[in-house]
């Protein structure tokens, strides 16, 4: 089964337009060879990533979405907005969100639906902490943060979603977990998928995120069930995220 691979930029509160700007000179000058690459930059630049990204094959996507179209909810932006905006994909359930803003998979799993019923892609992630691992918990995470999802909207929702596994432990911390580590995880959430439908486990794509750089990306993606990379510090780098990009 052959899944394009993605690869995504999470610049977090990071970056500017002139970063913007420059990044998209540097990725004009690459062939992305069967290759989805998404930026995701702060709200406040999302019109301005749209139209400096247009004329690319270069999808641009939110760090979030509120669960709502509209209303009372100051300092919010909701997946209808970001639809009028051209936005294309949402990046949902990040764990800092699960962790600075308690963020939980139900209410990760509404905004999915959301995000979707405005057909939107969204990028949804998941992952266990270091203790949760270390508790040989990682399974039953990863089920807890997925059913809700699939509980809710069906698992048909994994047409329009991309699963990005970042174990907590290796988010910004250098530890990326080894490709063996993240291929049997990757296989674990393939396979968890396929129990509801092998079709479409077959043709989601897992992307994996943690400390991802230059110097390890290929041998991740690589790997069977690894269809690319949701890359955070390494993104806001150009030459580096140049890189990741050009990586077979
Ligand atoms: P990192 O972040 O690449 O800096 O570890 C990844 C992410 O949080 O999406």
């Amino acid at each position: 089964m052959t899944r394009q691979t993605i690869v995504a930029a999470n610049w977090k509160m990071n970056g500017d337009s002139k970063l913007i700007l420059e990044m998209s000179e540097a990725l004009n000058a690459l062939t992305l060879k069967n290759k989805q690459v998404i930026v995701c930059p702060s709200a406040p630049y999302l019109a301005n990533a749209v139209s400096v990204f247009s004329n690319q094959d270069i999808a641009i996507g939110a760090q979030n979405a509120n669960e709502h179209d509209k209303g009372a909810y100051t300092g919010e932006v909701s997946a209808l907005m970001l639809k009028d905006l051209q936005v294309q994909y949402v990046i949902l359930g990040h764990s800092e969100r699960r962790a600075i803003y308690g963020e939980s998979s139900e209410l990760v799993a509404d905004k999915v639906a959301h995000v979707l019923g405005h057909g939107l892609t969204a990028i949804l992630c998941i992952g266990e902490t270091e203790s949760e691992r270390e508790n040989g918990e990682t399974e039953t995470v990863l089920k807890s943060q997925l059913d809700p999802v699939i509980n809710q909207i069906g698992i048909q929702a994994f047409e329009n979603v991309v699963v990005a596994y970042e174990p907590v432990w290796a988010i910004g911390t250098g530890k990326t977990a080894s490709s063996e580590i993240a291929q049997q995880t990757h296989e674990f959430i393939r396979g968890y998928l396929a129990s509801f439908d092998t079709d479409i486990a077959n043709t989601t794509a897992i992307l994996y995120g943690g400390s991802v750089n230059a110097g390890n990306c290929q041998e991740l993606f690589s790997q069977a069930d690894i269809d690319g990379g949701l890359i955070g510090g390494a993104s806001l780098k150009i030459e580096e995220f140049s890189n990741i990009c050009s990586a077979e």
